[in-house]
């Protein structure tokens, strides 16, 4: 009987000896798939056809994108002088900090056609991809908005401010390869066909483009649930789509005062998560767009993603 139990043991361990060296060579081959993917050059020329503007109109709709519908401005991004954001501290993922994009700080290195290939195609000056930066939720803005964003920044003052620090651990980088993290950005970009946005109108045809920058949190099919791999601590987004889980029943006015006020239909206050500033500065075509999109969705259970 001791000596079956022994073997027992024994073959028990050997299990989770085999297991643990079968998830070590899983990491290892990810996270060196994340790395060689990260180091890739890309061939995308920067988009020298776009250059700044001193025309206070366009850089009026450039504020305008660059802190309501790009968020470029959030506490958690660039901030809101575009010296730097808030580090995110993401548990086992690691620290990121969006970096200084002024003239004094990365904003000082890059050409015009440089920015606007960061914010189409989430390549760097060095022709790499970005980490983090969501270029794929907003690349939709047609030229006219790039040449509007890029020369906002450029008329914003230069801050001297170090860049916070970027560090991304192996397990962000295994959610990257398992698509349940986005932080290798030109991997995800057809960039010989980038979907650009038709004009704004109130219809859920362009909503569905601004509901891209939603989706980091809500999901890509905006059903909600939590996102792979944070902690605990931080909400779970919620449901966007007309199933009971989610917006059934929801108004165009219950949506436009959680964005402009940040309470929800049942009266309760938004977690500061959810990022409300930038949306109290979108406009009623857009948030009537968003609307539009937002009610017309497939209802799906909460939970998704
Ligand atoms: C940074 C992550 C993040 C982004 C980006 C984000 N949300 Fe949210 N959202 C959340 C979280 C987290 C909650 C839940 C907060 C809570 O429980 O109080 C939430 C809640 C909501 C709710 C409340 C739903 C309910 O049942 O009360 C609505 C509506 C909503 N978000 C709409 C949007 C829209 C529209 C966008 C894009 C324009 C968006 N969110 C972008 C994180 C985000």
């Amino acid at each position: 009987m001791k000596k079956h139990l022994k073997r027992v043991a024994l073959g028990i361990v050997a299990l989770l000896v085999l297991a643990g060296v079968g998830f070590g060579i899983f990491v290892g081959v990810q996270t060196s798939a994340f790395d060689a993917s990260m180091a890739k050059v890309y061939d995308q020329k920067p988009l020298d056809a776009i250059a700044r503007s001193s025309d206070p109109a366009v850089i009026a709709r450039g504020k305008h994108l660059a802190e309501s519908v790009a968020g470029c401005t959030s506490k958690d991004c660039h901030g809101a002088d575009l010296a730097g954001g808030n580090t995110l501290a993401m548990g086992p993922l690691g620290k990121l900090t969006g970096p200084n994009i002024t003239s004094k700080g990365l904003g000082g290195v890059y050409t015009d056609g440089e920015l606007a290939r960061a914010i189409r195609h989430g390549i760097k000056k060095d022709g790499r991809s970005a980490l983090f930066m969501p270029s794929q939720d907003f690349n939709w803005m047609p030229d006219s908005d790039l040449v509007a964003v890029v020369s906002y920044l450029r008329a914003a003052p230069g801050v001297d401010k170090a860049n916070g620090p970027m560090e991304f651990r192996w397990l962000g980088k295994v959610l990257d390869r398992q698509d349940k993290f986005v932080a290798d950005v030109a991997r995800r970009i057809d960039h010989a066909h980038v979907a650009i946005a038709p004009p704004p109108s109130p219809t859920a045809e362009y909503g569905k483009y601004l509901a891209k920058g939603c989706t980091g949190c809500h999901g890509e099919r905006l059903s909600g649930g939590r996102i792979p791999g944070t902690p605990s601590s931080l909400p779970v987004p919620l449901n966007l789509t007309p199933h009971e889980s989610g917006m059934k029943g929801w108004t165009y006015e219950d949506l436009d005062k959680l964005l402009t006020t940040g309470v929800r239909k049942n009266g309760k206050q938004l977690d500061p998560f959810m990022p409300i500033e930038p949306y109290k500065g979108l406009d009623e075509t857009e948030k009537k767009a968003l609307f539009a999109y937002l009610s017309g969705l497939a209802p799906l259970p909460f939970g998704g993603r």
